[in-house]
């Protein structure tokens, strides 16, 4: 909720040793720049959840690109048996809650800070040429 000038080791290794199986991130560049990053990552607690978070840079944004990679990252969700994704945001975040309130998402405010869900069978199939899951087996592959 506040912004990061630097990462520490632990946070680095969080955010890219990933497993692609319990923890999903996927990364969009346009001429090896970074356009976006979209995660998510299964609740310990209810497995059933995986808590979602989207960033796009700037220059990039309302093109669609966080509403394309919120549909795949719910494909890949459902094929690992995730029912809902879970989410924190400020209040001011309307483009979050916007984009989210799209997709069918219900929150409340608890001590100023949103929390929410949405049910991944409210999110519709990703509308690309590649299928998701074929990428996803790809990257897990990757991941080791
Ligand atoms: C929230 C965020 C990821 C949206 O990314 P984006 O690629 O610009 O979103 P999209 O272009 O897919 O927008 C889809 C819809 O969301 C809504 N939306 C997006 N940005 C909005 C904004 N600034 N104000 C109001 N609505 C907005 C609109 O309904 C939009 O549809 P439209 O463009 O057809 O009107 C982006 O603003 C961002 O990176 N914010 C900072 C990081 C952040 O807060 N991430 C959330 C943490 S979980």
């Amino acid at each position: 909720m506040a912004p990061v000038d630097s990462l520490s080791r632990a946070q680095l290794a969080y955010l890219t040793e990933i497993d692609q199986r319990d923890h999903i991130a996927w990364g969009v560049l346009h001429d090896d720049q970074p356009v976006a990053v979209a995660r998510i990552v299964r609740l310990n607690g209810d497995p059933d959840a995986a808590e979602l978070a989207v960033t796009v840079v700037d220059h990039f944004q309302r093109r669609g690109i966080a509403r394309l990679l919120i549909t795949v990252m719910a494909e890949l969700a459902r094929h690992m048996g995730i029912e809902r994704f879970v989410f924190e945001a400020l209040p001011e975040n309307d483009a979050l809650l916007t984009l989210l309130r799209g997709f069918g998402a219900r929150y409340e405010m608890t001590d100023g800070v949103i929390a929410g869900s949405v049910d991944l069978n409210k999110i519709p199939a990703p509308e690309l040429q590649s299928d998701p899951l074929s990428l996803g087996t790809k990257a897990q592959e990757l991941a080791g």
